[in-house]
Order: C-alpha cells, then structure tokens, then sequence
C-alpha cells in the first residue's frame, strides 16, 4: 500500500530538481502526477523517465490563463486534485544596489506571483473535488531558507521566498477556517544539488571550490539530494501530515539552527 494511493498531484516546475525527483517519490507510492514546465523538452523526457501514471503539460506559472487550462486537463484526465506542489522556481543573486527592477519583477513574478496563482486555483479546484473521507488536500509551497535568514546578496530572491512563506500561512488559515480541509504548508531547503545549484558551482572559475564553500555553510557539511525534499514532499501530502498546516518544513543540514 502506497503512502499516496488514490491520490492525485499537480507539481509545477515538474521537469527538474525537486519537482521532478518529488513526482518520482510520489509515483511510487502510488500518485497519479501531472507535472507542469516551460521546459517542454525536457519536461516530456522526465514524464518518460519517471514512467507510471504521469503527464506533462507545458504551463508558465506566470500566466494565468494557464493555470486554468492545466486545470481543466487534470480535471478531465482524473476528476479531481488532491495535492498540488508549487514547485517552480529561478535562482539570483544580487544586492539591492546591483539588482535591477526589471531582474527583481522577474524573480517575484515566478517565485511569488506563480505560487499565488498556483495557490488560488488550486484552493478552487481542491476544495471541490477532494474527497469527502481522510484529510482533504494539500498545498506544498517550495520556499527556501531564503524565507527565512537574510542574504547580502539576494534581495529579489530572499523577498520572494519570504513571501512564498507568509502566503502559505495565510492560505492556510482561510481554508481552516472556511472548513474547506485542504492544509497549506512550505518547505525550506537549503543547498541541494539540483541543476540551480550545479549551475552556481559548476559556472564558477574552480567549480570544486565553490561546491566546497557551498558545503561549508552547512552544518552536515554536504549539499543535500532532491530525495531529501521529495520526502518531505511525499510526506506533506499524504495522511500521516495530517494535523500540518500554515507550518515551515526545514530541510537544511542544520543551516538554520546556527
Ligand atoms: N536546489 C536548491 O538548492 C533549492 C534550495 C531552496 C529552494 N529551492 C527552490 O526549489 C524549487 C525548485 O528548484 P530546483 O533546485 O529543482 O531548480 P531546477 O532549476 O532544477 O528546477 C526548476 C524548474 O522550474 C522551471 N521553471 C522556471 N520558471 C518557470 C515558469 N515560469 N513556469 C514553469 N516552470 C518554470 C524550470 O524550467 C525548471 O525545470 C525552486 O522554487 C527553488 O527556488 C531550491
């Protein structure tokens, strides 16, 4: 018995990193995924690599009227949405004299104003069709520890990770409240060896170096796995989280305990 049986997910940003690795999780205990990416080729050879009851679809989390549309599809495929993972995300950095307005209004419009969007469908769609018996539904926000401690040099991103953070809070209570049974919850990973953090180290002029000074800050001392998120992914959206909600679920080799 899968810890997802019966269920069926939404994981945006679904072609790479963690959101690939958590639709691999969620696959094998039992989900039915629907993965979602700009990256189209690449999006369709995950969907093929993963195997099971997966589909990809191309989606900009930015764009609204795609939201409705991805909508629509998962409806039609599978009657019903059952947890949805706002995965998709860019990396940056810069301090606040070197980041430019058009570079901040590029970073808040994936990391934020995409997990607004994919938060206010998903509550539309989950409320409605998530089953009567368990928990309900369950909305997982990839934040980061830039959601939680400062960086000099990430102004855009450390802002729209923070407010990935307090919408999550807040969605969760306006569903508490209104009885609607679907729980809202971020996850705050650290360095984790994905393609964003490969491209830091790898474009940096001694790539060894860099991933070691990487590894440095973090109190385990090595970066961390995409499993090491899918897990926590896998485990948000199943029964055994819950009584979860409106909570910060750190992934951080201990980062933030410093
Ligand atoms: N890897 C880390 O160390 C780390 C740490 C903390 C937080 N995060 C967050 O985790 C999430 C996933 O990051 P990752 O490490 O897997 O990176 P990744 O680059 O491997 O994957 C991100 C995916 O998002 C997609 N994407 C980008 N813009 C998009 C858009 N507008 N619409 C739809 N898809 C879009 C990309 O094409 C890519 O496939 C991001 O939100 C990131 O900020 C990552």
């Amino acid at each position: 018995m899968g810890r997802l049986n019966n269920k069926v997910a939404l994981i945006t940003g679904g072609a790479s990193g963690l959101g690939k690795e958590s639709a691999r999780r969620m696959i094998e205990e039992g989900a039915r995924v629907v993965i979602t990416d700009i990256n189209a080729e690449l999006g369709e050879a995950t969907a093929e690599e993963i195997g099971g009851d997966v589909l990809f679809l191309d989606h900009d989390v930015t764009h609204e009227a795609g939201w409705q549309a991805v909508i629509e599809v998962v409806l039609t495929r599978h009657g019903r949405l059952d947890a949805l993972v706002n995965g998709a995300g860019i990396g940056t950095m810069g301090d606040i004299e070197e980041t430019s307005y058009a570079d901040w209004q590029r970073v808040q419009a994936v990391n934020s104003d995409g997990v607004f969007l994919g938060c206010k469908y998903g509550v539309a769609t989950i409320k409605q069709t998530s089953r009567e018996e368990g928990s309900g539904g369950s909305i997982i926000n990839i934040s980061s520890v830039a959601g939680l401690i400062g960086g000099h040099n990430l102004a855009a991103y450390n802002a729209s990770k923070g407010a990935v953070r307090l919408l999550t809070k807040s969605v969760a209570l306006h569903c508490a409240r209104k009885g609607y049974k679907i729980r809202c919850n971020s996850v705050h990973p650290t360095f984790i060896d994905t393609p964003m953090v490969q491209a830091m180290y790898q474009n940096a002029p001694d790539p060894d170096k860099m991933k070691a000074k990487l590894e440095r800050q973090i109190p385990l001392g090595h970066l961390g796995a995409p499993d090491d998120i899918a897990w926590a992914v896998v485990y948000l959206a199943s029964e055994e989280s819950k009584f979860m909600t409106g909570t910060e679920f750190v992934v951080d080799g201990g980062i933030t305990a410093m």
